[in-house]
């Protein structure tokens, strides 16, 4: 297996160390080996080569079998163009390997109900939400500009195409029918007319799908209702930016941001995984981010690139039983549990999985 290694910037080398730490102790204990070959991207690319996303990069990233990526920006990076800025490397990845779709689980460990900020009674028996984004398309990857005569202006085009719309929509019907059946589709279909586009594609794609229920529903209802009551939701399908928004909202829900993996799929077996969260400036190389999202992210790459199913729930089993033990870094810490920074979570996490 090839593994393409893109650490980034901020905590991003932090979290990626842990998730190999966690990868090569799977390697040990099923005796697989893996190839880690190191790409820049992000703002670590733009100080060595002046861009964000060198082509090697992405050339080395689509001739491996998957892509683990840390985060990418920082605020030395902020004042540059759009084009050269660390986070636009981020976008060229996604694009170039076609991964349209963006699988963003928020999932609560039982152990973790005194972390997430909701009450008790409405947490209830806890939250599982399948957030499906789509990855390459809308308002991130459309025309944008400024009028620099004049008053000045600026603009950022939103446009989704019938295939786009189809085979996200479909994505979420699948992911359902092996769940609770429960697809919600978000959008603004009130206002913009990319939505009643998608609402119309994603009512088509339905008729495939009758064992699964749709149900539409708006994108500021929606970030209202996944804190008032997120069992109503099993999957949720949304737009680029809605999908960026909500999740890092859901992430909340399960106790902390650095809690939540990623899965960026296209059509083939090839995937980026990624923590939803950044790179977090303001704690980076300090030894205390948390690095679960990082190694949940490899878990999905056991489970999707390499269809490696004991082998992904061994990784959660692990998390699971560390956190059972009470150890937590500190954005997830209450009382009475036990403080641990980013490295030692990673080598309990790792040896977990040795007592396997
Ligand atoms: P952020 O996600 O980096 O941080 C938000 C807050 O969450 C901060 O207080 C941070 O300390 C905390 N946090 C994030 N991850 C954590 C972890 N693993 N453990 C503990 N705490 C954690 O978002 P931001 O501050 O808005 O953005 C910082 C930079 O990251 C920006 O340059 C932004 O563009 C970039 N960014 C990158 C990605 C990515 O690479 N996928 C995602 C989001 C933001
Ligand atoms: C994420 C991030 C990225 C996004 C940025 C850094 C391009 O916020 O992965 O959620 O908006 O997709
Ligand atoms: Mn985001």
């Amino acid at each position: 297996m090839k593994i393409a290694l893109i650490p980034g910037d901020g905590i991003g080398p932090d979290i990626i160390e842990e998730a190999v730490k966690v990868i090569n102790a799977v390697g040990e204990k099923k005796q697989i080996s893996f190839e880690f070959i190191t790409y820049l991207a992000g703002g670590a690319a733009i100080d060595q080569t002046g861009i964000p996303l060198p082509e090697a990069t992405l050339e080395g990233c689509k001739k491996s079998d998957a892509v683990l990526l840390g985060a990418v920006g920082g605020p030395q990076w902020d004042t540059l163009p759009g084009h050269l800025r660390p986070e636009r490397g981020l976008l060229g990845l996604r694009k170039g390997m076609e991964l349209f779709a963006n699988l963003r689980p928020a999932l609560l460990f039982p152990q973790l109900k005194a972390a997430s900020t909701l009450k008790e009674e409405v947490i209830g028996d806890g939250i599982d939400i399948m957030v499906v984004r789509e990855l390459t398309g809308g308002i991130y990857f459309g025309d944008r500009g400024r009028n620099e005569e004049g008053t000045r202006s600026a603009y950022d085009m939103e446009t989704y195409s019938e295939p786009e719309i189809d085979r996200i929509t479909r994505i979420g019907f699948e992911i359902a029918k092996k769940r609770k059946k429960k697809l919600t589709s978000i959008d603004k279909a009130n206002i913009l007319e990319t939505s009643r586009l998608w609402r119309e594609v994603a009512e088509r794609v339905a008729k495939e799908y009758p064992e699964v229920e749709l149900h539409h529903m708006y994108v500021d209802n929606c970030a209202m209702q996944l804190i008032r009551n997120p069992h109503q939701f099993d999957v949720m399908v949304t737009s680029n930016m809605f999908g960026d928004i909500l999740s890092d909202e859901a992430s909340m829900l399960t106790g902390s941001l650095g809690m939540l993996p990623s899965a960026s799929l296209g059509s083939g077996k090839l995937g980026m995984y990624e923590p939803i969260h950044g790179s977090a400036p303001d704690i980076a190389g300090q030894d205390i981010a948390n690095p679960i999202a990082a190694i949940l992210s490899a878990a999905m790459m056991f489970r999707y690139s390499f269809e490696m199913e004991a082998e992904a729930v061994m990784i959660e089993e692990a998390v699971a039983r560390v956190l059972e033990a009470g150890y937590r870094t500190k954005d997830i810490m209450e009382k009475d549990m036990k403080l641990v920074g980013t490295k030692e979570m990673g080598s309990l996490i790792a040896e977990e999985i040795k007592k396997m």
